[in-house]
């Protein structure tokens, strides 16, 4: 594809398909149309959508550019700021040194130590769903772990039981997910318009802020310092002694109930859905956990000696990323891969496709977890795989989703096989995460002993 040039220098090659097709490619099937751009072989390309420049990046040398050695020249883009409508100014949509400054305050709070602190929770809730679960039902299993991650969330990182609240959450997030779903004049139809569905979303998320409002106002009432992330934001301070006020706590608190549980959910559904094809991969994971655990609740030790649980769970994030894209802005102009791209240039990174390029995972299609050596791993390139991004805007929560998530996968083995009780091909959504746009179903049988 030959790439045209601009007084200032050479413009990337030209994305596949006329303005129509490329609109409708997105709205409709953006995977195959994502899927289509990788298949050029072109490392970067532009398209233009309306008064949009956008460029997709299919080359783990130029994301290290954007994400890692030029990132102070990036900032989030249009798409991920718009979020900020629900999330106001929290870890995610926040900038410059506002962000940096509140990325150091809740970073402990992620810590090792503090991981091995949650573990029990983790694993006891875990526990707790799998206890509810019957020998021979078919369940939506996507539906049980939304609720679970949820739970965990509440209880690890605000001491708080959230059970009687997830129906008001989930409510919320499927309102917000299917306004960032495709339909263009939706997602850019500002909030305050007051349509039907603005209505609907500004009225699920007043109730979020209700219950968190809840949560933050007894802790501040009983003044207690329990450890948690919510004493952490509570009791930080600046260097210069300043606290974060309610309505930066509002948005930090949403923004890690939001970001910290549909994903691992989906990571954990996707995982199933793939499991369930593979009966001998779960009978080799339940007798993992019954080596390395026992009869005991997993804990953070046992984290190191699950191995084929952790291959399993980066497999299937390698396949379904719960996040599928990640998006940045150019700041000022910039030279990326020798081509000149303007201030205000959209550039988007797909995981979806970078994590199926057949040059660094042969037969890319295929659920291989025994792919996931070490050696494997440090062959990788820089990038080549980035379920949780990368550069200092990587994902806050990676070893605290990847302990969970092994953890749970533990948990639910040990007791059941499960088998797929739907097609064997998934209807996908994606939207801001990549959903089972009809859940994932399986049927359970209960293992013996
Ligand atoms: C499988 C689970 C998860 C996946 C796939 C995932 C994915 C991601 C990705 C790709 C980003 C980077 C976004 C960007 O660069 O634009 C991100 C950021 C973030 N994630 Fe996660 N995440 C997961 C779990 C969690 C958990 C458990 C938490 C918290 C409890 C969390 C909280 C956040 C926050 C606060 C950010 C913004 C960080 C910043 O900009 O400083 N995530 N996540």
């Amino acid at each position: 594809m030959a790439s045209t040039s601009t007084r200032r220098g050479p413009r990337p090659p030209r994305a596949p398909g006329s303005f129509r097709e490329r609109l409708d490619a997105l709205r409709d099937d953006p995977l195959s149309y994502v899927d289509r751009l990788a298949a050029t072989g072109e490392p970067i390309l532009r398209l233009r959508i309306l008064n949009v420049h956008l460029y997709v990046l299919n080359d783990p040398a130029l994301i290290d550019e954007v994400l890692v050695k030029q990132h102070q020249r990036f900032t989030k883009d249009t798409y991920t700021r718009r979020l900020s409508e629900f999330l106001g100014n929290g870890l995610l949509t926040s900038q410059g040194s506002f962000w940096k400054r509140q990325r150091r305050l809740i970073q402990p709070a992620f810590h090792r130590k503090r991981i091995a602190g949650y573990t029990a929770e983790m694993s006891g809730l875990a526990e707790a769903m799998v206890a509810g679960w019957a020998d021979g039902e078919v369940r939506d299993v996507h539906s049980d772990l939304m609720a679970l991650t949820l739970e965990i969330v509440g209880r690890t990182l605000f001491g708080a039981d959230v059970t009687d609240r997830a129906a008001v959450v989930g409510e919320a997030i499927e309102l917000v997910m299917a306004r960032y779903a495709g339909d263009f004049v939706e997602m850019w139809t500002p909030l305050w318009v007051p349509t039907r569905k603005n209505r609907r979303i500004r009225a699920a998320v007043g109730r979020v802020d209700e219950a968190l409002h809840e949560i933050i106002g007894a802790r501040r009432r009983s003044g207690a310092d329990t450890g948690d992330l919510l004493s952490l934001l509570l009791h930080a301070q600046d260097e210069d002694g300043a606290r974060m006020n309610d309505r930066q706590l509002r948005d930090e608190c949403i923004t890690l109930f939001l970001a910290g549980h549909e994903t691992t959910a989906l990571n954990l559904s996707y995982t199933l859905f793939l499991l369930a094809q593979r009966p001998e991969i779960q009978d080799a994971l339940a007798a993992e956990v019954a080596e390395v655990v026992g009869e005991r609740s997993a804990g953070f030790d046992d984290l190191a000696g699950l191995r084929r649980c952790e291959q399993v769970i980066k497999e299937a994030m390698r396949l379904y990323p719960p996040a599928w894209s990640i998006g940045r802005e150019a700041l000022e102009p910039i030279e990326l891969g020798g081509y000149h791209l303007k201030k205000g240039a959209q550039v988007a990174l797909f995981m979806w496709s970078l994590h199926r390029d057949p040059r660094y995972f042969p037969e890319p299609e295929a659920f291989r977890p025994e792919r996931w050596t070490a050696e494997f791993e440090r062959a990788l390139p820089r990038h080549a795989y980035m379920p949780f991004g990368g550069g200092p805007r990587i994902c806050i929560g990676n070893a605290f989703a990847l302990a969970e998530a092994v953890l749970v996968l533990a948990a639910i083995v040990r007791r059941f096989r499960v088998e797929l009780a739907q097609a064997p091909t998934l209807a996908l959504t994606p939207s801001i995460t990549l959903r089972p746009r009809d859940g994932v179903r399986v049927r359970l049988t209960a293992r013996a002993g």
